[in-house]
């Protein structure tokens, strides 16, 4: 993917409303045939700038490129670009086949390859037998088919589609997303997919755009952005994670000891100072537990509750600063029971750290962590992290 051509190109862009800036300092490429997704909560901008790239809004600052031409001032309809709304945007008085004819008899294309054309994107989204049906005869997934071949009949350069889902019920909503993957991967189309769902841009997307407060957080593949995290916020709001704040308290022979309010775990370096203060994200699914201490981890904890969540189980573990870890394990996986002393730690390789602005130190509470340090690792972290 990343040898391919890029076919929009966003630099510095901002939109401000009524003097409040609801996207700031925009810069995103856009590869030929990538789906990329912009995620983020509702109010961050996503529709703002999806409608920037069709043409109905105008930047205040910065450049909108598509294929190498700048776009700011051209006409929606003179753009290569075309949206699929939330809503369909169907019109209610034409048939379904005359609403996916509309883009074409605007273009004066010639009727004999209208109709054949409006045949092909019929049966692309299986909606044949229903071309003489108004809009208000279909059902909700079937009106969304409609706006998708509505806009795709235009074979536009890039395809844009803010929260088409949303309307859906959960099982259509499933169904459609892998629908929509299967189209985008068959027509080659570029896709700028919209959504605040992130396990739908997980499932669907070569890349996402995390987006927050009008600003990208991070860009990555799903992989990227839910194993490698750049931010706290990311951390956050993809996924389920445990955030361990804490600093460098020693660096010594290619290893860091990493100290946190309710212990300690001493792991190879990582690009951090002395004293320097960090997050670290570990996903539930990574978090293991062990009766007996493990070798360079400190960290004990009781665990305060056991959930049976169906595919998994979900433990939580009470530190000494009172703050609560949460582990999911698979069924075969031996739990333990409420109340018992656990020592908690994971496999390096799947955890992440990210630089944080604060400085404030707190107070490790030495007295407990000592007493962790106490007793001896008994278990290597090599046998209880046998190689995955
Ligand atoms: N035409 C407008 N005039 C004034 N404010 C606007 C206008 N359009 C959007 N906004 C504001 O800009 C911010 C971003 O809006 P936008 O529609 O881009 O958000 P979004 O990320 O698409 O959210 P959602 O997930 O709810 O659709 C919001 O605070 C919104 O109220
Ligand atoms: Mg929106």
């Amino acid at each position: 993917m990343e040898d391919k051509k890029i076919i929009v190109r966003l630099r510095g862009v901002v939109k401000r409303f009524d003097g409040d800036v609801v996207v700031n300092h925009l810069d995103l490429d856009i590869r030929e045939g990538e789906f990329l997704t912009v995620l983020g909560p509702s109010g961050c901008g996503k529709t703002t700038t999806l409608r920037m790239l069709a043409g109905f809004e105008t930047p205040d600052e910065g450049t909108v490129e598509l294929e190498g031409k700048d776009v700011v001032g051209i006409p929606p309809n003179e753009r290569d670009v075309n949206t699929v709304f939330q809503n369909y945007a169907l019109f209610p008085h034409m048939t379904i086949e005359d609403n996916i004819a509309f883009g074409l008899v605007e273009k004066k294309v010639p009727k004999k390859e209208i109709r054949e054309r409006v045949q092909e994107m019929v049966k692309l989204v299986r909606l044949e037998g229903m071309e003489k049906r108004k809009p208000s005869q279909l059902s909700g997934g079937q009106k969304q088919r409609v706006a998708i071949a509505r806009a795709l009949i235009n074979n536009p350069k890039i395809l844009l589609l803010d929260e088409p889902l949303g309307a859906l019920d959960l099982k259509l909503r499933k169904q459609m997303q892998q629908e929509l993957k299967y189209l985008q991967k068959k027509l080659g189309i570029t896709f700028l997919y919209v959504t605040h769902d992130q396990e739908e841009a997980l499932l669907m997307s070569d890349r996402i755009v995390v987006m927050h407060d009008g600003r990208v957080e991070q860009i990555g593949t799903p992989e990227e952005v839910y194993n490698h995290p750049k931010t706290k916020y990311v951390a956050e709001f993809i996924g389920a994670s445990n955030l361990l704040e804490g600093y460098v308290t020693e660096i010594e022979g290619g290893r860091m000891t990493f100290s946190f309010e309710f212990g300690k775990i001493n792991l190879k370096s990582r690009g951090f100072k002395m004293e320097e203060m960090f997050y670290l994200c570990v996903r539930p699914e990574n978090l293991r537990m062990s009766q007996c201490p493990v070798e360079h981890f400190h960290i004990r904890g009781r665990v305060t509750e056991v959930v049976f969540a169906g595919s998994v189980n979900r433990t939580f573990v009470r530190l000494v600063n009172g703050q609560v870890l949460r582990a999911e394990s698979q069924p075969d996986v031996e739990i333990y029971p409420v109340g018992t002393l656990v020592y908690v730690y994971w496999n390096p390789d799947k955890c992440s750290f990210l630089h944080t602005q604060e400085d404030q130190i707190y107070d490790v509470i030495e007295e407990e962590i000592d007493k962790t340090l106490e007793e001896e690792a008994n278990v290597s972290i090599d046998d209880v992290l046998p190689s995955e």
